[in-house]
């Protein structure tokens, strides 16, 4: 059964990724199962220093979720490259490095020096904010976020996917926005901004205060917010992400629109789904008598024209 996807120029051999943040460099999961078949690893989020992240507490259970103040925390690029890089190599894992900066030079500066990896993409944060504009993140402001692309774009050796944070008034725009500086794919979509009391101390959990929410509770709202950026343009080649529990959870993305999934919280609690969920789909592609994941794109596609 022929699982595998083009989006652009990557072409990926399943339609599962491991999102960024939720799989640390993706080694951790070699035991678990064959990478090479199963999935993509998204990186943590790479700057261009060292960042150590916030302090403690930096991980909530909510309710239908989990709250998360990680403050982006990794080793740097260089670091990055000296150390990481090619062990993913040597065993040719796929992977796609996930990109965040302050400012538009740091961005620049980290994407230079991964150009020359084997990386199969580099997936752009934007919801980090912009120092020099103060303080808000590029993601939440079109002008902003267009001027970061355009210059990224100039310099990127490898296909761009950005992605986009759920915490806008409108999604479509910023969609928008990445089409027309020549960017067709996004990821949709980060976490949603969030927090927590403790009525024991009564005061608020994190320090930063607020933290971003994963898990089940998001995914009927990042799968309207996956409906709505596939009615932007045939063009643009959807990445979902938020909340996928269930093999249903990925399916439902796949009807509305998504051309592939990434699979986050769900590995602090099943480490081997990405495997379950690969041969589910095989059951399931099967099952409707049809002979590939594209075929299956093709069938939802037509059932979603008929909304
Ligand atoms: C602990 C944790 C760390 C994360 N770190 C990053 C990160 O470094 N960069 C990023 O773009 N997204 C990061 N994310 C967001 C996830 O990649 C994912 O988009 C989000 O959690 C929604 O998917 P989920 O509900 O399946 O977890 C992080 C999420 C969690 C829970």
């Amino acid at each position: 059964m022929d699982l595998s996807i083009n989006l652009g120029k990557i072409n990926l051999k399943t339609p599962y990724l491991l999102a960024s943040g939720t799989c640390g460099f993706g080694l951790e999961f070699e035991n678990f199962f064959n990478i090479k078949e199963t999935a993509t690893i998204i990186t943590k989020g790479i700057s261009l220093e060292p960042n150590p992240g916030n302090p403690p507490p930096r991980i909530y259970e909510a309710y239908g979720g989990l709250l998360n103040s990680i403050g982006l925390q990794n080793p740097g690029v260089d670091f990055f490259l000296k150390e990481i890089a090619y062990k993913l190599e040597r065993k040719n894992y796929p992977y796609i490095v996930n990109v965040y900066g302050k400012e538009i030079e740091e961005y620049i500066k980290i994407i230079e020096k991964l150009n020359s990896t084997q990386a199969l993409a580099f997936e752009i944060n934007v919801s980090c904010p912009n120092v020099k504009k103060g303080g808000l993140a590029f993601g939440q402001d079109i002008d902003t976020l267009k001027v970061l692309l355009k210059e990224i774009k100039k310099i990127s050796h490898k296909e761009l996917i950005i992605k986009l944070t759920p915490n806008v008034s409108d999604i479509k725009p910023f969609v928008k926005a990445c089409l027309e500086e020549g960017i067709n794919i996004v990821t949709i979509a980060n976490t949603y901004l969030g927090m927590a009391v403790d009525l024991k101390n009564l005061k608020p959990v994190f320090k930063k205060v607020y933290a971003g929410y994963s898990g089940p509770a998001i995914k009927p709202l990042t799968l309207r917010l996956v409906y709505e950026a596939q009615k932007v343009s045939e063009d643009v080649y959807i990445i979902a992400s938020g909340g996928i529990t269930t093999f249903k959870d990925a399916l439902e993305y796949f009807l509305v629109g998504a051309k592939v999934v990434q699979l986050g919280s769900i590995l602090f609690r099943d480490v081997k789904a990405p495997k379950k969920f690969k041969d589910d789909l095989k059951s399931y592609i099967a099952s409707l008598h049809l002979n590939s994941f594209q075929e299956l794109l093709d069938y939802f596609k037509e059932k979603r024209q008929m909304w």
